[in-house]
């Protein structure tokens, strides 16, 4: 069998999100956030999941610290919860929520892991969302002020801060779609909270630079990118639209400091409001960007192929299509100016059970994980910066609208009882680490 082996440094991680694994929903002084509310309101989540106790990491964090140097992880990317920090999202600290996290950094160096913090994975304080959420510029400066705080107990321990993750999600599916928090269907608000998002990242890029010059400041995007089905002037037009508004929307204003002209256009009275000053603000260099990738999307005839014909999918009902990964990376090298890439999610939900003999055999899930690293190892062949690799998630866990439907993780969760079992890919995924790269064939 051949390995394909990955560079020296390259940093093998799992990720996670605060609302996804913690619970705790109110211990300790945590303030309610949009995701909280969301969910206590009936008929938003799939059997009336909440994640008051979801994975109860807030509990349990040694044992999934111990669990993670078990796979032998040198990297993970978790969230804080704002509200947890700052109950109201501005004034006073809640201690025993800093500490939280402050235990958890020391654990994880202790244990030889390098933590990925990100500040916003979704959870706003309800207190904010009250005066307006994402849809108030104000918000944007206390977002900073929070990110301030975080830097300035946690940033001699962690390098690597993310600002937000998924802003495409958080503006479109929080704010157009309503199928997440705060559950908006409101199309004028929907570009100009993806605009103050924006706004958000580069004023939380200079509190965390002045907290501590030596932060590594990144940001994590969700691709999807649509391919054209054919060479034929319609089908790439199809594809090039969306990434327009999709991943240009993002990658455009972050590393050219301007929306895609065409999109811009398009858009017409839907524009954001730009102050003077934003897009420099906005395009303020990134050491790092994250890059978030489960599938794609193919353009044929004026319309995005559904289902693609013999394709497979996830029991999310994405399109796996592993090749995809590789030019996505490539194309990015080629279009922009990017800083080093990690890639801060990919992974594959499918309906995992507990085998009679105990364990969980989920050899899908092995063979997706397996198909996505052999692209990126050849992404990095093709001279692609790619630092580091994280699987979503450690754990299964809350998969927002879904509820504990849908299970993505590398360990298996018993909600009744939360036992923790390693599956199959978790001790396949320890193995890749251990030989630091990916063998070619099934195992
Ligand atoms: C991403 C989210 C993450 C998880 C995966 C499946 O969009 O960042 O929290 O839900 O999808």
């Amino acid at each position: 069998m051949h390995t394909l082996t990955f560079p020296d440094d390259f940093l093998w991680g799992a990720a996670t999100a605060a609302y996804q694994i913690e619970g705790g929903w109110n211990a300790d002084g945590k303030g309610e956030s949009i995701w909280d509310r969301f969910c206590h309101t009936p008929d938003h989540i799939e059997n009336g999941d909440t994640g008051d106790v979801a994975c109860d990491h807030y509990h349990r964090w040694r044992e999934d610290v111990a669990l993670m140097q078990r796979l032998g992880l040198s990297a993970y990317r978790f969230s804080v919860s704002w509200p947890r920090v700052i109950p109201a999202g501005r004034g006073a600290v809640n201690p025993p929520g800093l500490d939280f996290y402050d235990r958890l950094v020391d654990a994880l160096l202790a244990a030889g892991i390098q933590p990925f913090l990100t500040l916003y994975h979704w959870d706003l304080p309800q207190a904010l969302q009250d005066m307006g959420g994402w849809g108030a510029r104000d918000t944007c400066g206390y977002f900073a002020d929070y990110a301030d705080r975080l830097a300035r107990r946690l940033g001699d321990r962690v390098r690597h801060w993310a600002t937000f993750n998924e802003p495409w999600v958080v503006a479109f599916v929080g704010h157009q779609y309503g199928w997440h928090a705060p559950g908006l269907q409101d199309e004028a608000l929907t570009l100009q909270v993806a605009h103050h998002l924006l706004v958000a990242h580069g004023l939380a890029t200079q509190a965390l630079r002045a907290a501590d010059a030596r932060l590594q400041v990144g940001i994590v995007l969700n691709t999807r990118p649509v391919e054209p089905a054919t060479d034929l002037e319609q089908d790439r037009a199809l594809a090039d639209q969306y990434w327009q508004r999709n991943e240009g929307w993002f990658l455009d204003p972050l590393l050219r400091a301007e929306y895609p002209p065409a999109a811009w256009e398009d858009y017409g009275d839907r524009r954001p409001a730009v102050q003077p000053g934003d897009m420099p603000l906005i395009a303020q260099p990134l050491d790092w960007l994250g890059v978030n990738y489960y599938s794609r999307g193919v353009a044929q005839e004026g319309q995005i192929l559904d289902p693609v014909p013999g394709s497979d999918y996830t029991d999310m009902g994405w399109e796996i299509h592993a090749p995809a990964l590789r030019r996505l990376l490539v194309r990015l090298k080629r279009d922009y100016p990017i800083p080093p890439l990690y890639i801060t999610e990919n992974g594959a939900a499918f309906p995992d059970e507990v085998s009679p003999d105990g364990r969980v055999h989920d050899p899908r899930r092995i063979a997706y994980l397996r198909d996505h690293l052999i692209q990126a190892r050849l992404a990095i062949a093709d001279g692609v910066d790619l630092r580091g690799y994280f699987v979503w998630s450690l754990l299964d866990n809350f998969e927002w609208a879904h509820g504990y439907a849908k299970r993505f993780g590398l360990i298996y969760v018993d909600y009744a009882t939360q036992k923790r079992i390693v599956k199959d890919s978790g001790e396949w995924y320890a193995r890749v680490i251990a030989h630091n790269g990916v063998e070619e064939e099934a195992d």
